[in-house]
This record gives C-alpha cells, sequence and structure tokens, in this order.
C-alpha cells in the first residue's frame, strides 16, 4: 500500500507498533491543548505518556481497532476505527478516535485521516458509522463540515464528571476517497 496524501502532504498509513510512542505522545499532548475547560484540569495533569504507549502499542497490536497515522517527517496525527461500541440505532462502524497534533492542525489531515477510517469501515461492511465527540469540543464542528449528521447523544463520565457527548454519523465516506 503506498499510502494516502493529504492536502498537506502527510501520507496517511496504517500503524505499525514502532509508531505507539509517537501515539501516546500525540494523544497526551493534543487532550492537553483541546481540553482545558472542558475536562477536569485533574483528568489533564494525570495523563502519563508511559500508560498511553502501554495502551497503544496494545491497540495496534491487537484486531479490535485499526489505527492510521498522518506521517509529516514523523508522525502528526492518528485516527482509530473499528466496530460500533455500543450500536446505535443502525450504526455499525465507528471511528473511536481523531488527534492532529496542536501546530499541524488545519492543513486537511484530519480530513485526510477520517476519509482513510471510513473507508476502512466501508470495506469492512460497518457503516453507517458514526462518532462521539463532547458536545462542549469545537472539533464538533469539523465533523459537520465534514458531512456528518446528527445521530444521537448520550452522557459518559470522564473523571468522575458527566459530559454530554453527541454522536455525528455518515451513511458513505466523504471525498476524498481513500486509494490504499
Ligand atoms: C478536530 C481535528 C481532528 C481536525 O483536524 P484538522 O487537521 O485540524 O482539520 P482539517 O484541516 O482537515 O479541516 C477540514 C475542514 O474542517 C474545518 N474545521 C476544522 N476544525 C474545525 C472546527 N473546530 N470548527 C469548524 N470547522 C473546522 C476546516 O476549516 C476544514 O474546512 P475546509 O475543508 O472548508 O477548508 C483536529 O483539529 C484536532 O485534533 N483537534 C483537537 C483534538 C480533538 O478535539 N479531536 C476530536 C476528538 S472527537
Amino acid at each position: 500500500m503506498t499510502g494516502f496524501l493529504s492536502r498537506a502532504e502527510a501520507r496517511i498509513r496504517p500503524a505499525d507498533g514502532q509508531d505507539a510512542e509517537a501515539v501516546a505522545r500525540i494523544f497526551v499532548e493534543t487532550w492537553q491543548a483541546a481540553y482545558p475547560g472542558i475536562l477536569a484540569e485533574r483528568v489533564l495533569t494525570g495523563l502519563s505518556v508511559e500508560r498511553q504507549f502501554a495502551y497503544w502499542r496494545g491497540v495496534i497490536a491487537g484486531r479490535e481497532q485499526t489505527v492510521f497515522v498522518a506521517d509529516s517527517q514523523g508522525v502528526v496525527g492518528f485516527a482509530a476505527c473499528g466496530v460500533a461500541r455500543p450500536r446505535l440505532a443502525g450504526y455499525r462502524g465507528e471511528v473511536f478516535t481523531l488527534y492532529i497534533l496542536p501546530d499541524r492542525q488545519g492543513e486537511g489531515i484530519g480530513r485526510a485521516l477520517f476519509s482513510v477510517a471510513l473507508t476502512r469501515l466501508a470495506k469492512r461492511d460497518l457503516m453507517p458509522a458514526l462518532v462521539w465527540v463532547l458536545a462542549d469540543n469545537p472539533a464538533r464542528f469539523f465533523y459537520e463540515r465534514l458531512g456528518g449528521k446528527r445521530a444521537g447523544e448520550r452522557d459518559d463520565k470522564l473523571g468522575d464528571k458527566p459530559h454530554r457527548e453527541i454522536a455525528y454519523g455518515w451513511s458513505a465516506v466523504p471525498t476524498p476517497t481513500d486509494p490504499c
């Protein structure tokens, strides 16, 4: 597979075990940049690259989630997708995670990663697919921009605080399509 190029010429490719550390660092850095004022400070300061590394190494090695990375002179973003959990009214697939390093946001990398993840779900017959996003997270407007339709709401807990989450759904892959 040659990979898929974003507008920023980041190459989107499946993650391998060597990407686990970069993925862990991106997870911690993007959470700490995106979620102050949304999630409790204790949750953000308690994040650990070591723990995330152990988690993502297992996820990348396992079969439950497919992880893609955006590579642009190093890994600058990642997405994870798989069977929706729990299933919501006919939605079969889910993009669980999508994070781009703060200084590489706005270059088209998120759109490219998301398209590749949805394309993988479509190939696995896991469409329609959805994403859950914190209602307070401005990233939800990114999903609206990519054509996501509101599919549901739920309350979840992060730390000990309840948070409202909104689901956006897609029945088809938004363009550009994935040549992988
Ligand atoms: C949300 C995120 C994944 C978007 O990735 P990105 O690479 O910055 O976005 P892109 O450059 O691919 O943007 C694609 C389109 O969405 C729009 N967009 C991106 N973020 C947006 C936002 N917060 N609000 C409205 N539109 C947005 C862009 O303007 C672009 O529109 P265009 O095609 O008309 O130019 C990224 O900013 C990120 O990682 N944010 C922090 C972590 C996070 O909240 N992740 C989502 C968890 S559910």
